[in-house]
């Protein structure tokens, strides 16, 4: 499913997006679109610029030129972090960031917290992930400090859920599990896209994130310098020779 050329809308548009730290440039007039019903993934190296990006989509970090556009019509640049998420754009964040001394059922409510509408759906979306992570179910009491670096990592897929999104945008969810888990991971974001959500995952496990990809970009040193299908970029043999070769 390509999402192009299938009349669906855009859930996603970013053109000449630039945005850094201080006197840093990260990103470097940034193009990508992403249809709605699309999971998209963006490769690259350490250091690339894929978190700044998925930080910059969110309004985590300041964008300094360009336009983000999402669902169409809703220009996110220059809004709040907070009006972003209301605009049903999720983030789970690089390092998984949940909070280790409240419990797992208390790390899912914080994500539709402040959320008018996603409190609103808040029962359907609870056993949705509940449904996709029963492990989260069985351990809803323990505390979020105690699990393990899988459960964790089902957890903040699982609160960025609860916040309602229509595009999730997911950094790096394989990063330091095991295989097994892994596999788990990325059904579950294939389970979250045949729900109806749109999915940006940016990932180093260019293998196995291919695989499950309607389409991806590749960013070298914050410039797409690369796109294509998911099947297209796996037998590319520059994207070969850079991300497979081992
Ligand atoms: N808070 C920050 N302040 C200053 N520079 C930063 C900051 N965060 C990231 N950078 C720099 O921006 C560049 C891009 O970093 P970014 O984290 O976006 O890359 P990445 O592609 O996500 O890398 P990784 O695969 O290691 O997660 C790097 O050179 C990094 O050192
Ligand atoms: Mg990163």
């Amino acid at each position: 499913m390509s999402g192009s050329g299938r009349g669906a809308g855009s859930a996603l548009r970013v053109e000449g997006l630039r945005a850094g730290y201080g006197k840093i440039t990260v990103l470097w007039d940034v193009d990508l679109h992403v249809d709605e019903g699309e999971l998209v993934t963006i490769i690259g190296a350490n250091g690339a610029g894929k978190t700044t990006l998925l930080r910059a989509i969110s309004g985590l970090v300041p964008v300094r030129a360009g336009s983000v556009t999402a669902f169409g019509a809703r220009r996110l640049a220059g809004l709040s972090p907070a009006r972003i998420v209301r605009s049903q754009v999720g983030h789970v964040p690089e390092g998984r960031q949940l909070f280790p001394l409240m419990t797992v059922r208390e790390n899912l409510e914080s994500g539709a917290e402040y959320l008018p509408h996603a409190r609103a759906s808040a029962a359907r979306n609870r056993e949705f992930v509940y449904g996709l992570f029963p492990r989260l179910a069985e351990r809803a009491p323990q505390l979020a400090g105690t699990l393990s670096g899988g459960e964790r990592q089902m957890l903040a897929i699982g609160r960025a859920l609860m916040s309602d999104p229509k595009l999730l945008l997911v950094d790096e969810p394989s990063l330091g599990l095991a295989p097994a888990l892994v596999r788990t991971v990325f059904a579950a974001l294939q389970e979250i896209r045949a729900r109806g959500v749109t999915v940006v995952l940016v990932e180093q496990n260019v293998q196995q994130s291919l695989r499950i990809s309607d389409r991806a970009y590749v960013l070298e040193n914050g410039e797409v310098v690369k796109a294509g299908s998911g099947a297209a970029l796996l037998g590319d043999p520059e994207v070969r020779a850079a991300y497979l070769s081992m």
